[in-house]
């Protein structure tokens, strides 16, 4: 009897680590500090805070919604707004308001952070009370040496590369992602995004994007899944956050999109092949995408 009851406390406290580790690894870029683009400082939140059930009577975030985003296309009102009656957990219209990690819970009327404590509620920067929708593409080359035979890396093994985009608003490298349209399917924001922040396929003539989007058009049919939820991201409050949808596309040949010449347009500054390397530093939960990608085409190289 003892041994059982001592064998579900050990479980039981097991998976109560194993949560908070999940909590705190995950929260970690959107929590301390001064919130982007304003002077508000976030409340202090300690690693055993983050997740809400755990008490913090001391807790009193400011509650801050950036002015720029009032009446903008892309944000929703005000909540409490005569007009506005949000479907939370759910497609609403053309919005969609529901997560990738499951129910979330709404606290007088808002949404909360699926994850934890931010130290700041409201919606900051960010247009949508609850979930807000991205899509990321991870556009794969093996490295070759002249082009030729795959390149390893001291430890003998295959190096990947991916397309990074350097982003205008904190200067760090990324993921060529961006925002889910209203009503865009999450693949089609992918790959929109990949031409216009990587292929600066706004600024291209008419004739040579039809011909690109017609040879990469199979290329980007056969994107895979590499990962789907919430997002450690700077611009996440209590009430507000970002998740996505990671999307590889791999050129096992070095054919197709090593063919391209890359360009940054959009919200890029800088574009570039960068090779997928233990301490690599990307943007939001980027490092963690990349790593995921890498792991997995390792095991397809290698028929497992
Ligand atoms: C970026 C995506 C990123 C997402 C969450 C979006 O603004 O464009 O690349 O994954 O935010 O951080």
């Amino acid at each position: 009897m003892f041994d059982v009851i001592n064998f579900r406390t050990i479980i039981i406290a097991i998976l109560m680590l194993k949560q908070s580790f999940a909590m705190v690894s995950t929260h970690f870029k959107c929590r301390g500090g001064v919130y982007p683009r304003s002077t508000i400082e976030r409340f202090p939140v300690p690693n055993d805070k983050v997740g809400w059930s755990t008490e913090y009577n001391e807790y009193k975030p400011v509650d801050y919604t950036s002015p720029n985003i009032n009446g903008k296309p892309w944000a929703d009102p005000d909540i409490g707004s005569p007009n506005f009656v949000p479907k939370w957990n759910m497609i609403d219209g053309t919005v969609d308001r529901s997560s990738h990690q499951g129910i979330y819970q709404i606290l007088n009327e808002r949404p909360q952070n699926p994850i934890g404590r931010t130290g700041i509620s409201g919606r900051g920067i960010l247009g949508r009370w609850g979930p807000n929708h991205a899509a990321d593409p991870v556009v794969t080359r093996w490295k070759r040496l002249n082009g030729d035979s795959i390149e390893n890396n001291t430890n003998n093994e295959p190096i990947l590369q991916f397309v990074a985009v350097k982003r205008g608003d904190t200067g760090e490298w990324a993921l060529p992602g961006g925002m889910v349209d209203p009503g865009e399917k999450v693949t089609a924001t992918a790959v929109r995004e990949f031409q216009e922040e990587a292929m600066n396929s706004l600024t291209m003539s008419q004739e040579l994007k039809n011909a690109w989007t017609e040879k990469l058009r199979k290329f980007f049919s056969e994107g895979e899944i590499v990962y789907k939820g919430y997002v450690d991201d700077w611009r996440n409050t209590d009430n507000a956050w970002m998740e996505t949808v990671a999307y590889n596309f791999h050129d096992d040949s070095g054919a197709t999109v090593g063919a391209i010449t890359l360009n940054a347009g959009d919200d890029a500054v800088g574009v570039r092949w960068v090779d997928i390397t233990p301490d690599i530093k990307l943007y939001a939960s980027h490092e963690g995408i990349v790593k995921e990608t890498l792991k997995r085409r390792l095991l397809v190289l290698r028929g497992q």
